[in-house]
Parts: structure tokens; C-alpha cells; sequence
């Protein structure tokens, strides 16, 4: 199998002199096995020619938004849903500018806006253009929001002189989107992660002790293996990995309308967090006075967002949950995953230093519909590596 099989490639073009590499990169791409369309911008199009790229991608070259035939055949949203993955090679300074703004002034920009595919870039400018603050804030910025910047390389420019700047050569773009072309590459993950804070009063709620790293590590591998993630997050204070799109909440209540409303195109959902089992039935407007006597709290339950995405009409192809146990760890976790209709579930024992709760470490026994799988202890990022393997392993 060639290594990008299939793939979509949405290859962008901005205006600079190592364009003209285009070319080889298109036939290169094809050559792995991609399907390729091209978006040149207007400056592109004074290094090379749309006439070469048509002849050599096999298909139409866009550059305009405004190319009323162009959008009846393949609109630029069809098109941005079409890639797999966009390569922006080379990528000017002024196209990196424009993406860190988030700008949509012209065909590429908006595609780069408007996709969901990742969105990889080859940097190539004259070296003190690329070594200037304002394009290095514009790469960090870029990086801290998931695109993958390869190179610039360092050598002779075109320019005359020597330094870094040059785009990275076809063969190592190819290679580089093939690494990244991972297992789950073209799978949406839906994941929840963190406690959720039940409110009493202004003041005070019903907590747990869920740190979310191991919903968060789950997120970052999912990423790193190719997937697109979006992450529902109770209050926890952790960073968001690159990349990933994120949503705050801070309730059982508020988790599941957030979980219910992004199900749609999703491929795997993963249920890490701790939701709380019961909530206050009233929320006290003020703070709630002390007096001598006892007090006591009235509790109802609150939503199974696990049971309720395994149950709805939008069930996603994997649902998977996790099982924190104190005792009796297979019984229950397999038992819950019968009872939630679950694909698989990873089941812990919590209360035990080093692992667990608010532990970096975890220890996983993992069951799927086809056996039981034995996680060791090991950092919840390679124990979140190891339950998308076995996911996928057991469910392609
Ligand atoms: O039934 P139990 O709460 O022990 O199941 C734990 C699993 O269910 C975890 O995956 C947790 O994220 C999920 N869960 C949920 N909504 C709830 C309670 C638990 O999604 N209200």
C-alpha cells in the first residue's frame, strides 16, 4: 500500500520562489497514492502556472472565491470537506500573517478556516523575513492551535543568501504527511474529561477528585495518532492540547447538552470523566446560613451521559466508558458495560496511591466485546496510547 492511499490532499499554494517545487510535490503525491487538488494564491500563480498543476494533479486548480463555475461544481466548503489534509507548501510570510488572523480574504485562507482536516505548513521566506518576531509569533501561534509547521530547512536561498527559510524538499513533505497520516487520521474522537461541580450556593458545590489528565492524555494521543478531537471538559487546570477543540463546562447537566449537541460525525466517544451521580434538587440563591442544628442535603440524579450517547439514534460507531472501582473491579466494569450497551470499558482501582485519581499514572484493564486486555502501570499518556490501540485493534 502506497503511503498516503486514498488521501485527500488539498495541496495550497502561496506566493514564493520555491513554488516552482510544486510541481514534483504534486507528482510526488500521486506518486503515494493521494488524490490531490490544488488552491494556488494570486501571487503563486506569478511562480508557476495553474496550466502545470492542472496537468499534473488531474484535476481543476482554484484560486479565486469568486469563480461562479468553479463553486457550482465543487463549493469552497465542499472543498474544505473534501481534504483529508491540507498541505500549505510553500507558505509565505504573508499567508502565515493571514492564517494566524484568522483571516478568510482569499480562497485559501477561507479553506484554511473553514476545514476540519489538519492543516500542515511549509514555511519558506527569505531567512531574516522567517527570523523576524512578527512571522515567529505567527508560527507559535499557528503551532499552539494544532498546525503542523515542517521546516524551513537551512542552506542556500534563492535569494543569494544562506540561511534557514528554504521549504523542505517533496520527499520530506510526503514523508511528513504520511507520519501524520495515522491510524485514526479521518475519525472524529468525542471525549469527556474532569469532575463536574454541583452547586449548592454561590459558594459552595459537590466535588471529586478527578484531576482530567487521563480524558486530557486520551485527547493528545488521539491527536498525535491522527484523529480529530473535541474535548468536553469539567473545571480542571490543565491546558488544552494542540489542536484539540475544547468546551468548558462546569455541571453533570451542562456536560450531557454539551456531549448531546456535538454527536454528529462522531466515530468513538470516550466517557473519562467523573460526572457527578447526584446533584443538589435546589440550588440555595444565597449563601446558606449555619445554625446549631444538623443539616442535611436532598439529592436527585442527575444525566448518564454515557448510557444516553449509547442509547441515541446518533450512537457513535465506539463508546466507550471508564469504571473506577475500589473493589470487585471486573464484575462491575464488566457489568456496566453491559448495562450501558458499551464497546469497551477501562476499569481502574481507585483509592490506591501512585495510580488513578489525580495521579499522572494509571493501570488499565481494558475489556471489549472481544476479551479482557491488561494495561500495566504506566504514564496515562502511554496507558492512552495503549486503550486507542486496543480500540481500534478490536473494533477497526
Ligand atoms: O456508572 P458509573 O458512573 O460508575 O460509570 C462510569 C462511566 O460512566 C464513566 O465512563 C463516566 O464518564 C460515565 N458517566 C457519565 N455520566 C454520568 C455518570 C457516569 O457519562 N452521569
Amino acid at each position: 500500500m502506497a503511503l498516503l492511499d486514498g488521501k485527500h490532499v488539498l495541496l495550497g499554494i502561496t506566493g514564493g520562489i520555491a513554488a516552482y517545487k510544486c510541481a514534483e510535490l504534486v507528482r510526488g503525491l500521486r506518486r503515494a497514492g493521494a488524490e490531490v487538488r490544488v488552491v494556488m494564491t494570486a501571487a503563486a500563480e506569478r511562480f508557476v502556472t495553474p496550466t502545470t498543476l492542472q496537468a499534473l494533479s488531474g484535476n481543476p486548480v482554484r484560486s479565486s472565491l469568486w469563480d461562479e463555475a468553479a463553486e457550482a461544481a465543487m463549493s469552497h466548503i465542499e472543498l474544505a470537506r473534501w481534504a483529508d489534509v491540507v498541505l500549505v507548501a510553500p507558505a509565505s510570510a504573508d499567508a502565515l500573517a493571514r492564517f494566524a488572523g484568522g483571516q478568510a480574504n482569499d480562497l485559501l485562507s477561507t479553506l484554511c478556516l473553514a476545514t476540519e482536516a489538519p492543516v500542515h505548513l511549509a514555511p519558506a521566506m527569505n531567512r531574516v523575513m522567517w527570523a523576524n518576531a512578527a512571522t515567529q509569533a505567527n508560527v507559535a501561534a499557528l503551532r499552539a492551535r494544532g498546525f503542523r509547521i515542517h521546516g524551513p530547512g537551512s542552506g542556500e536561498q534563492a535569494c543569494g543568501e544562506t540561511g534557514e527559510g528554504r521549504m523542505l524538499e517533496p520527499e520530506q513533505l510526503i514523508d511528513a504527511l504520511a507520519g501524520h497520516a495515522g491510524p485514526w487520521q479521518g475519525r472524529h474522537l468525542l471525549i469527556t474529561a474532569g469532575p463536574t461541580y454541583e452547586d449548592l450556593d454561590p459558594v459552595r458545590f459537590l466535588g471529586n477528585r478527578s484531576s482530567g489528565k487521563m480524558g486530557f492524555a486520551l485527547a493528545e494521543a488521539a491527536m498525535a495518532k491522527g484523529a480529530q478531537v473535541t474535548l468536553v471538559a469539567g473545571p480542571v487546570m490543565l491546558q488544552t492540547p494542540a489542536g484539540v477543540r475544547r468546551i468548558d463546562v462546569r455541571t453533570a447537566v451542562q456536560m450531557h447538552e454539551a456531549v448531546m449537541a456535538e454527536l454528529a460525525g462522531i466515530d468513538t466517544f470516550i466517557a473519562a470523566a467523573a460526572v457527578a451521580d447526584y446533584r443538589p434538587k435546589t440550588v440555595s440563591a444565597g449563601k446558606i446560613k449555619k445554625s446549631d442544628a444538623d443539616a442535611s442535603l436532598d439529592l436527585e440524579r442527575t444525566p448518564d451521559i454515557l448510557a444516553a450517547v449509547s442509547a441515541s439514534p446518533l450512537r457513535p460507531k465506539r463508546v466507550v466508558g471508564f469504571a473506577a472501582e475500589t473493589e470487585h473491579l471486573d464484575q462491575y466494569a464488566q457489568e456496566k458495560m453491559r448495562n450501558k450497551n458499551l464497546d469497551a470499558i477501562a476499569a481502574n482501582v481507585v483509592g490506591m496511591p501512585g495510580s488513578g485519581f489525580e495521579s499522572s499514572h494509571n493501570a488499565l484493564t481494558v475489556f471489549t466485546r472481544g476479551g479482557r486486555h491488561a494495561i500495566p502501570l504506566a504514564t496515562k499518556r502511554q496507558a492512552a496510547d495503549a486503550l486507542l490501540d486496543i480500540l481500534l485493534e478490536q473494533l477497526p
